[in-house]
């Protein structure tokens, strides 16, 4: 008996492989490593002393999954392949289509032919577009503001629609807040291929000099100082939130909002960040960015309640382990 986990060579992915094979799961990973790297695999088996199946290969490949499948007693999916650059998927919205909504769909087709049908699935809080108050719960009106955010829309659209005909499905869809932070041995973090767009990843290009300084887009918001407000979870417990998930798949589709339920500014990150790892990030004040709401933060209260998982680790814990990977690859 084995999990699949899709995309586990990447950020959020990987961090969960580990949680998984310390709480005892056999695991599978599947990754074409489109935005990952061989190695985050050895760091997995280096910082666990586990190993485990791997399959190079694309979700959309329905031969490749269905060799998966018969090869290994799959009983549950956890999946997180796909693309999620929100600016890349406005320049290539059908790129987006393909990998997320159609490797989706190839996926689930896979798992219904060989009987498996538990899936914890990646989806996002952008599903919530821009909220009209916060905090956020799991009931609040849904829309997508760029083609990513549409792609995770219409997978959990899919999978309502999939246990509508099929009633055997147990379906978890969970909505990350904004995952920062890395492994606390600095071994494992976030490490995209290519630009980053997020608002660490570029703190940390700034703070090794990779980048000279920051752009912090807007500070005439409506919020205390002028800059958006987001809910950063660090990406251990937003990890360990899959574990609790697991444990507690019953029948249908459930969705969680993955998140800390306090919120902080771009600026109190910054300052956060500079505070904690006593290091200087340059920034300067640029325009909005299109489509950034205000605020959006949680209320992670359902997750509590049904799945008896909650977020730890503060901002700062979350800072600091994301410079000690950061300073590990530099
Ligand atoms: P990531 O890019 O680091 O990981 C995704 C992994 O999937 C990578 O290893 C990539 O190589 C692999 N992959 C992509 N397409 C594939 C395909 N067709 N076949 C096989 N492997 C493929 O991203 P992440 O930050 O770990 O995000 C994981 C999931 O969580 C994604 O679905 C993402 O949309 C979602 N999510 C991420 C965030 C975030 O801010 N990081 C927030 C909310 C939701
Ligand atoms: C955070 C804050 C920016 C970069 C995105 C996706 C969302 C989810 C998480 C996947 C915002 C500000 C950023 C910079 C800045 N991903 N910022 N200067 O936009 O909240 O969410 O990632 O599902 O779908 O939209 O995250 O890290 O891009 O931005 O000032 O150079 O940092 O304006 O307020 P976001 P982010």
């Amino acid at each position: 008996m084995a999990i699949l986990v899709t995309g586990g060579a990447g950020y959020i992915g990987s961090h969960t492989c580990i949680e998984l094979l310390n709480s005892g799961f056999e695991i599978v990973v599947v990754d074409n490593f489109s935005n990952s790297k061989p190695k985050a695999l050895e760091t997995i088996k280096e910082l666990t002393g586990k190993s485990f199946g791997f399959y190079e290969a694309d979700i959309c490949d329905k031969a490749a999954l269905q060799r998966i499948f018969a090869e290994n007693n799959i009983t549950e999916v956890i999946h997180f392949a796909g693309y999620k650059a929100v600016a890349e998927s406005v320049q290539f919205p059908l790129k987006y289509y393909h990998n997320n909504v159609y490797g989706t769909s190839v996926l689930l087709e896979v798992m219904s032919e060989y009987k498996c049908k538990k899936l914890v699935f990646s989806s996002s809080a952008t599903v919530y577009g821009i909220p009209e108050s916060v905090p956020v719960t799991e009931d609040f009106p849904l829309s997508a503001i760029n083609p990513y955010g549409r792609t995770k829309l219409i997978i959990e659209e899919m999978c309502t629609d999939l246990y509508g005909s099929e009633d055997d499905w147990n379906i978890t869809l969970l909505r990350y807040f904004n995952p920062v932070g890395a492994h606390e041995s600095g071994k494992l973090g976030e490490d995209p291929n290519g630009i980053p767009n997020n608002l660490m990843p570029i703190i940390l290009k700034v703070a090794t000099r990779k980048i000279p300084e920051l752009s912090v887009y807007g500070n005439d918001y409506p919020t205390p100082d002028g800059t958006c407000i987001r809910d950063y979870i660090h990406v251990v417990d937003l990890a360990k939130g899959h574990i609790a998930a697991l444990k507690h798949m019953k029948s249908g589709v459930h969705t969680y909002n993955l998140g800390t339920g306090k919120g902080y500014s771009v600026l109190e990150i910054i300052e956060t960040f500079k505070r904690v790892n006593n290091i200087d990030v340059p920034y300067r004040i640029a325009d909005r960015r299109a489509g950034d709401a205000a605020e959006c933060w949680s209320v992670p209260v359902k997750a509590e309640q049904e799945l008896g998982w909650k977020a730890k680790l503060g901002i700062e814990k979350m800072c600091e382990d994301a410079w000690t990977f950061a300073q590990s690859k530099s």
